[in-house]
C-alpha cells in the first residue's frame, strides 16, 4: 500500500520477544533489563493472523527481528507458519547469531528466506566487551555452520569508535567465507547515549578508510534484499559491500516499512514514539479489517523523515529489533 508520501510499504518488522542472551553495549547500555510479561507478548497464531490480513493490503516481506529472535522457543515453527501464508514472498531473520548453530538447519528446512547476522569484530576480548560476556566462538561457528548448509546470510556491523579499527579484517573475512557484509552507521538512540559522544563513525570516513587499505571503490545500484543498504564495488578485491547510513544520509525517502513489537505495537517508523496497539484487536472478537485498519492507521503515520538525531526520541532498540 502506499503511504501519503507516495511510498509503498510492504515489509513489516516484526519483533518476537524483547529478550537477549547478549547485553550489547549500543543496545542497552545500563545492561538493566526489565522484560515484557509472557501473557503481554504476541503468540505465534496471533503473529501470523496478522501476517495474513497484511498480505491484502500489500504486505509481502516479514523479517522476524528480537531483542533476540532465536532465544524464543519455537522461532523456526514461526518462519514455516509465515512462509505458508499466501503473498508472503520472503521470510527473513535478523540474529546476533548466538544460537544458530543449533537452528541453522531448522531454519532452513522451514524454508527461511535470508539471515542478517550481527558481528561487530573478530577479537575475541572485544566481543565479551561489546556483548558483555557473548562468546565470540558461538557466533562463527554458527556462520560456519549456516553457510555449510547453503544459507543466505549477510553480516552487520555497527560501526562505532571500538571497532573501527577492524573494518579491513571484517572485509577480508567477508572475501574469505564468501559472505555479504554490512557496515551501519551507529545510530544515537535514546538507549545507546552514552556511547554516542565522539563515537560516532559516518559513512563518509567508511569509504574513507576502505579505499585508503583496498584503492578506488564504485558507488553501484546493486540491491539485495529489501533493506537500506547501499552496496560499493571494492574493485580490487572484486566485492560487492553494503553501507547502511542511516544518520548521515538517512533513506527515509525510500523507506518500505512498518514494525510491530512483541507485545503487538504497531510502530510507523523505527523513531517513532508513537504506536497502535494491534494485540487486543487480535484477542478480542475481531474482523480482517479490524487488522488490516491498524496497521493503516501505522502507514498514515509514517513520517516523511526519522527525527533520531534531534535527541527527543525514546526508542529501546532491544524492543523494536532495528
Ligand atoms: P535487508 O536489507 O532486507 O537484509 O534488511 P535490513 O538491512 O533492513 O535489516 P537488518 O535487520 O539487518 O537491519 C540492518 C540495520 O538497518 C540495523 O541497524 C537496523 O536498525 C537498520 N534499519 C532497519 N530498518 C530501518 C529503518 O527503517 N530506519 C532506520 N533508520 N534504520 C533501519
Ligand atoms: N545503531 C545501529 N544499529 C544498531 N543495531 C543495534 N543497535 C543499533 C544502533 N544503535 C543493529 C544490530 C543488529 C540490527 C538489528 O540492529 O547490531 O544488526
Ligand atoms: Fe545486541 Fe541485538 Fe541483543 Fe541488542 S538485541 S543486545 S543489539 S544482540
Amino acid at each position: 500500500m502506499r503511504d501519503r508520501y507516495g511510498r509503498d510499504i510492504y515489509y513489516l518488522r516484526i519483533s518476537i520477544t524483547d529478550r537477549c542472551n547478549l547485553r550489547c553495549i549500543y543496545c542497552m547500555p545500563n545492561g538493566i533489563v526489565n522484560y515484557i510479561p509472557h501473557k503481554d507478548i504476541l503468540r505465534f497464531e496471533e503473529i501470523s493472523e496478522i501476517v495474513d490480513s497484511a498480505t491484502e493490503i500489500g504486505f509481502s516481506s516479514v523479517r522476524i527481528t528480537g531483542g533476540e529472535p532465536l532465544v524464543r522457543k519455537g522461532a523456526p515453527k514461526l518462519v514455516g507458519l509465515l512462509k505458508e501464508i499466501k503473498g508472503i514472498k520472503r521470510v527473513t531473520m535478523t540474529t546476533n547469531g548466538i544460537l544458530l548453530n543449533k537452528y541453522a538447519e531448522e531454519l532452513k528446512e522451514k524454508g527461511i528466506d535470508s539471515i542478517n547476522v550481527s558481528l561487530d569484530t573478530l577479537d575475541t576480548k572485544k566481543y565479551r566487551l561489546i556483548t558483555r560476556n557473548g562468546n565470540l566462538n558461538d557466533v562463527l561457528s554458527g556462520i560456519e555452520k549456516a553457510l555449510n548448509i547453503g544459507l543466505d546470510i549477510r553480516l552487520n556491523v555497527v560501526l562505532q569508535k571500538g571497532n573501527v579499527d577492524e573494518i579491513k579484517e571484517l572485509i577480508r573475512y567477508s572475501k574469505t567465507m564468501g559472505v555479504s557484509i554490512r557496515f551501519i552507521e551507529y545510530m544515537p538512540l535514546d538507549s545507546c547515549i552514552n556511547l554516542s559522544e565522539g563515537s560516532f563513525v559516518s559513512s563518509g570516513r567508511m569509504i574513507e578508510l576502505i579505499e585508503s587499505e583496498f584503492g578506488p571503490i564504485e558507488e553501484t545500484d546493486y540491491v539485495v534484499g529489501d533493506g537500506p543498504a547501499k552496496y560499493i564495488n571494492i574493485k580490487s578485491i572484486g566485492i560487492y559491500m553494503g553501507i547502511i547510513s542511516a544518520v548521515s544520509t538517512p533513506f527515509c525517502s525510500s523507506c518500505n516499512r512498518i514494525r510491530i513489537t512483541s507485545n503487538g505495537i504497531v510502530k510507523p517508523c523505527l523513531a517513532s514514539n508513537i504506536g497502535y496497539d494491534i494485540r487486543n484487536v487480535v484477542r478480542r472478537g475481531h474482523k480482517r479489517e479490524d487488522i488490516t485498519d491498524v496497521l493503516i492507521k501505522a502507514i498514515d503515520d509514517k513520517p516523511l523523515k526519522h527525527h533520531l538525531t534531534d535527541g527527543n526520541s525514546n526508542i529501546e532498540m532491544r524492543k523494536i529489533g532495528g
